[in-house]
């Protein structure tokens, strides 16, 4: 079965929605020669390593290593896998978990996840929500992994400073190194000084590196996504190899033939031509709700940028809205629909869910519930998807689809990596640095400061 995952712009299309609000053949056309040149200082960054997201699935010997360490960790029999981070160093994995591991993971036995760990995503400093995990996840069971590439998030230092302390009084500092994997910047003349340094070399603990040129949003390709994954029984090797499928499709320049281009594109178009400032990320599948999550963060801090590359005072950036299809056609459709036309919509389809459930002939002395008896509810969720559709295109709303044919780690590493791709185009497109995230750095310093740091 061809597992390619594909992209539709039908209905962004002027023959859709309207000129108005749906892209011309002219406007599309217009569009070729700045992404060919775009595509060129992207190749051309890359075969430079100035970004290194574009490569993580080639990297093997970084896989070899998560693998090991994680069967080694996996015999040790944790009932818990805390991760202690925040932003991208938490959304990646949280995505990787709910899309790839079955429902209710946690509420599982043992027996039933096959020996793998319950998994924890801790990337706040709510105290209530901290002291609860401490509770239901004690060191003598648990696997705390610390993901920080710099080293020096407060949030995250904060919580790797009450774990240490919290193991040190209940299992020891000499047992530390069995119940703590580290996650940070590699050590280095050039690299910034990662406060993770000495708490490795403190406790003796296994550690990863999180490449100097990959950033925090694109870094679920490294071990911060990959070490977790593995701990978890996700299929890694399906993951990288959907990110080589789709690597080879996003090498072409032409506009057409490549998706994560030609929906950075449409996205471009919609939000500077068409007004659309707002991008609304659908999936129509439980399991893809955090991949929307993701991408908000991804598509927000990457494009979200006060100058361009030129110093020029831009204020750029299209606001992400995650929401969930069918439960979300019931609080935020109406406003799709009705209110104002500023959004370009992103429905993620699958082309079959994994398993069916057919609609019972229950209530039968109920004859209104007729046209649901004997279908099933993956027709129903298929009717759903069309009935939002369809209801958009009438309001002149314009949508792009991604479909997955399933949902399995081949589709959700292509589909990542897509985003990720599309992503470093749109930056183009805007002329920003898509990179950087000088906001959050000056939020991060004032929070050091009014804690009694230095900046
Ligand atoms: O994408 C980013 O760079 C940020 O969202 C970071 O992931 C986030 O601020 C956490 O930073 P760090 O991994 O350095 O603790």
């Amino acid at each position: 079965m061809n597992m390619d995952i594909r992209v539709d712009i039908t209905r962004a299309k002027s023959a859709a929605v309207g000129k108005e609000h749906g892209i011309t053949p002219a406007e599309l056309a217009e569009m070729e020669s700045p992404v060919r040149a775009a595509h060129k200082i992207l190749r051309k960054e890359r075969k430079e390593k100035t970004y290194g997201f574009y490569d993580l699935h080639k990297d093997k010997a970084t896989l070899k290593a998560v693998k090991t360490a994680a069967a080694g960790f996996l015999e040790k029999g944790f009932d818990n896998l805390v991760i202690l981070g925040i932003g991208g160093s938490a959304l990646g994995i949280t995505a990787l978990h709910t899309a790839l591991t079955p429902p209710f993971y946690n509420e599982m036995t043992r027996r039933q996840r096959k020996g793998h760990p319950r998994l924890f995503v801790m990337d706040n400093i709510d105290p209530v929500t901290f002291r609860g995990m401490m509770r239901i996840c004690p060191p003598r069971k648990s696997l705390y992994v610390v993901i920080s590439k710099s080293g020096g998030t407060a949030e995250t230092i904060s919580q790797c400073m009450i774990m240490a302390d919290a193991m040190e009084k209940k299992i020891g500092k000499a047992a530390i190194k069995d119940h703590l994997v580290v996650i940070t910047s590699p050590k280095g003349k050039n690299a910034p000084k990662s406060l993770l340094h000495p708490v490795v070399a403190e406790y003796q603990c296994q550690s990863f590196e999180i490449p100097l040129n990959v950033g925090g949003r694109f870094s679920v390709f490294t071990p911060v996504g990959l070490f977790p994954a593995a701990m978890l029984g996700i299929d890694v090797d399906g993951l990288l190899a959907g990110c080589a499928a789709m690597d080879k499709r996003c090498a072409k320049a032409g506009l057409m033939e490549n998706p994560a281009y030609l929906r950075a594109t449409v996205q471009f178009l919609m939000d500077t031509k068409k007004g659309k400032n707002m991008s609304v990320m659908m999936p129509y599948a439980d399991g893809l709700k955090d991949v929307a999550d993701w991408y908000c963060q991804l598509w927000a801090e990457s494009l979200g940028k006060r100058f361009n590359l030129e110093g020029e005072e831009v204020f750029s950036g299209q606001t992400p809205i995650k929401a969930l299809g069918a439960t979300d056609q019931h609080s935020q459709v109406q406003l799709y629909r009705e209110g104002p036309n500023d959004k370009i919509f992103n429905i993620v389809e699958l082309g079959r869910f994994d398993k069916s459930l057919r609609i019972p002939n229950a209530l039968g002395k109920i004859r209104e519930l007729d046209y649901l008896r004997g279908k099933s509810m993956n027709r129903l969720m298929s009717a759903e998807t069309r009935g939002t559709l369809d209801a958009l295109k009438e309001s002149k709303r314009p949508c792009m689809r991604i479909i997955l044919p399933r949902l399995n780690a081949h589709t959700v590493g292509q589909l990542l990596y897509m985003l990720e791709v599309e992503t470093a185009m749109a930056g183009r497109l805007y002329n920003v640095n898509t990179f950087d995230q000088p906001g959050v750095e000056a939020g991060k310093q004032i929070a050091r400061k009014r804690m009694g740091g230095t900046a």
